[in-house]
């Protein structure tokens, strides 16, 4: 049997706890090369988000992962952080320990550009934060949209209220104006959205069976969940947490899990009410062409499953 070559990709990201799920479970992956990690404000600030990066890298047995520094506020609007979701330091209770590694030099948004159009057609952009380094390395280097394979982005509520303002989903809202700017890029674009990952849920039981087999990996799924589960309970009423963002990269090698729809979307910008809803053109009214790839349904259940199994192999892989 033919084995595909792993696929390239670049994960833009803000780490955060289900970003952390993500980063793991593209380390474990076979399928993908995790080129490297380009680091965005969001979830807690830059600087935070870039030592998470690097201890998450260390603790995957990666410290020679690149890791870039990005963006750290929004283009226009004053910056908002989830500290309340993702703990004080954007890891819930886990404490990693700092290692030696250090962000390379280069900013995170050359290091798109660069990448990117090195290998025209070849590297897939997963973007799981707010879209800052992605606009703006899109405003320097418009050629990107063509030389891209695609970019995957967690994001947006269509069918769902938000998860910060009554309409809007955080990486949206964090960066409103940097999501249009991607939407209209003609990137071929596919939205993994909040109203979809957020019922892609890891349980309490499915933690505790995982820190059963011990080691560092289940040890720091553990603690990191811990938080943001006891914020899921607190907001929602069950003890699990929803995987955001790990849903969102594994569309890279496992797309038979999802259902799409090609539609127009657009962002709210001038409403402070509903500003960052994202609006899709679900009837066709707009007449403008479809820019996205949505996903409007997924297994969560075969998903959950499949990132269990990886996190176990990642942490016996770790152990001998
Ligand atoms: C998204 O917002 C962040 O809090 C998560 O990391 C995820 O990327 C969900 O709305
Ligand atoms: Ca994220």
């Amino acid at each position: 049997m033919n084995v595909p070559p792993p696929r390239r990709v670049l994960l833009d990201t803000d780490p955060g706890i289900d970003d952390a799920l993500a980063i793991l479970l593209g380390l474990a992956s076979p399928e993908i090369d995790l080129a490297a990690l380009s680091v965005v404000h969001g979830n807690c600030t830059l600087v935070e988000a870039v030592t998470n990066a690097l201890a998450i890298a260390g603790l995957a047995g990666r410290p020679d992962l690149t890791v870039a520094a990005g963006c750290d506020r929004p283009l226009l609007r004053p910056p908002v952080t989830a500290h309340d979701t993702h703990g004080t330091h954007g890891l819930g209770y886990a404490r990693l320990p700092w290692g030696a590694a250090q962000p390379v030099a280069e900013h995170a948004v050359d290091l798109l550009i660069r990448e990117i159009m090195a290998a025209p057609g070849e590297v897939t952009l997963v973007a799981i934060g707010p879209l800052t380094n992605v606009a703006l390395a899109l405003r320097k280097e418009p050629r990107l949209a063509q030389a891209v394979r695609e970019c995957i982005f967690m994001g947006g509520a269509f069918r769902a209220e938000g998860n910060i303002t009554p309409l809007a989903e955080f990486n949206v809202f964090a960066d409103p104006h940097a999501a249009q700017i991607v939407l209209s890029s003609g990137i071929p674009l596919t939205i993994m959205p909040w109203d979809i990952t957020r019922d892609v849920r890891l349980s309490q039981g499915d933690v505790d069976r995982l820190l059963a087999r011990g080691g560092p990996i289940p040890r720091f799924i553990a603690e990191a969940t811990r938080y943001y589960i006891e914020f899921h309970l607190r907001e929602f009423g069950w003890a699990g947490c929803s995987i955001n963002d790990p849903a969102a990269l594994a569309l890279v090698w496992w797309p038979e899990l999802a259902q799409t729809r090609d539609i127009y979307v657009e962002v709210e910008l001038t409403s402070e009410l509903t500003l960052g809803k994202t609006v899709g053109d679900v009837g066709g009214k707009s007449g403008c062409a479809p820019n996205v790839r949505l996903v409007e349904s997924f297994d969560a259940t075969e998903f959950v499953a499949r990132f269990l199994r990886r996190m176990e192999e990642l942490a016996e892989r770790l152990a001998g």
